[in-house]
């Protein structure tokens, strides 16, 4: 029996493959390379020792997708593949609904179609929104403030409904709050493309040298120190709770949501002092405008993940910044 893992070249997914693999299962990957690298399949080939299946497939590509099923002996599937530049998601919502919500439509058909009804889905912590104050816990109202948010909202839904029809699915919907790091080899990491959105790679290329300084988007919010709090949590702890949701919904049925963070919120200046002491590098930075869309303050209540799942983030700020530092020195340019 194999687990399908869509969109696991990816920065989440090759880390959970690498996962996966240590942990004996067989894997079948499938990606369309739209955000990705075929050289990130080496890389996870190399860390491991093991081989897996590789499907270069768009998920909407409902006889690709039948074929996959037809042609494997699938027990579970991890579902990764989806876009998720939220800035991006506003200038081409169409594109994003497409891709995310009837990508994972495609899924499902094939899924119900070949009797597989086992899946841990990639939700966000964006799910709740702006007004919900931290920590967050699970059973909180949700609301979005852009399309890629909508579309986690929205596939949530669309799984909910799935399984109040039948009754023998099995889903874990795991909203991660905010992914940093990589692989402790240095050999698989986040590879975005032009400039990073996101604070850590944007960290990790102004200490390369790659930009000058970091623009930190706001320093008027009423948290302590004036700027942005969020819950970091390291990629392999999260690729290691998708594992525990795999056990999970393979055992029983059911629908249920889990928070993967850490519980421990950060400032972008406390992220900036951890980098520069776990590296050595100093970062320059500038005091910037804040950036549409942000909240003052965004961390999780892990317990229930901890509770029925029997997962805890390990891994502090201090192994996260280093990991990411090892990634950038080694691939300057990804995995080009
Ligand atoms: P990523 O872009 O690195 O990985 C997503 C992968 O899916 C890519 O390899 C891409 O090529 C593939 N893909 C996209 N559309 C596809 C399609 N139609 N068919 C086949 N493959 C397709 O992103 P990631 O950071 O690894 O995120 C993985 C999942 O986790 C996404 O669903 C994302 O929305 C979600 N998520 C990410 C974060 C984060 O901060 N990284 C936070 C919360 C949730
Ligand atoms: C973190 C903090 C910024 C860049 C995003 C998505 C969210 C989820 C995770 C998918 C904030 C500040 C950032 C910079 C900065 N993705 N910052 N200068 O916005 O919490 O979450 O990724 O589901 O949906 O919105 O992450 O890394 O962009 O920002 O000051 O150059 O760093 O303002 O306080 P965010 P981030």
């Amino acid at each position: 029996m194999s687990i399908l893992v869509t969109g696991g070249t990816g920065y989440i997914g090759s880390h959970t493959c690498v996962e996966l693999l240590d942990a004996g299962y067989d894997v079948i990957v499938v990606d369309n390379l739209s955000n990705s690298k075929i050289k990130a399949i080496d890389h996870i080939e190399g860390i491991t020792g093991k081989i897996l299946k590789f499907y270069k497939l768009d998920i909407l590509n409902r006889e690709g997708m039948y074929n996959v099923f037809e042609e494997n002996d699938i027990e579970a599937v991890i579902h990764f593949a989806g876009l998720k530049a939220v800035g991006e998601s506003v200038e081409e919502p169409l594109r994003y609904y497409q891709n995310n919500i009837t990508g994972t439509l495609v899924l499902c058909e094939a899924m119900q179609r070949y009797g597989v009804k086992n899946m841990v889905f990639s939700s966000s912590a964006t799910v709740y929104g702006m007004d919900n104050e931290s920590p967050l816990t699970e059973d909180l109202p949700l609301s979005a403030t852009n399309p890629y948010g909508w579309t986690k909202i929205m596939i949530e839904q669309i799984l909910r409904d799935t399984y109040a029809s039948d009754g023998t699915w099995s889903i874990a919907l795991l909203r991660y709050f905010n992914p940093i790091g990589a692989h402790e080899s240095g050999r698989i990491g986040e590879d975005p493309n032009g400039i990073p959105n996101n604070l850590m790679p944007y960290i990790t290329q102004v200490a390369a040298g790659k930009r000058k300084m970091l623009n930190i988007f706001g320093n008027d919010y009423d948290t302590p120190d004036g700027t942005g709090i969020r819950d970091y949590i390291h990629v392999v702890d999260l690729a290691k709770g998708h594992l525990k949701a795999l056990q999970k919904v393979i055992e029983s049925n059911g629908i249920d949501a889990y928070n993967l963070g850490t519980g421990i919120g950060y400032s972008v200046l406390d992220v900036v002092k951890a980098f520069e002491k776990a590296t050595g590098k100093e970062i320059p930075y500038v005091m910037a405008d804040r950036r549409a869309g942000d909240i003052a303050s965004c961390y999780a209540d892990p317990s229930k993940a901890y509770r029925e799942l029997g997962w805890k983030a390990e891994k502090d700020i201090y192994d996260m910044c280093k990991d990411a530092w090892r990634w950038q020195v080694n691939n300057p340019n990804g995995y080009e």
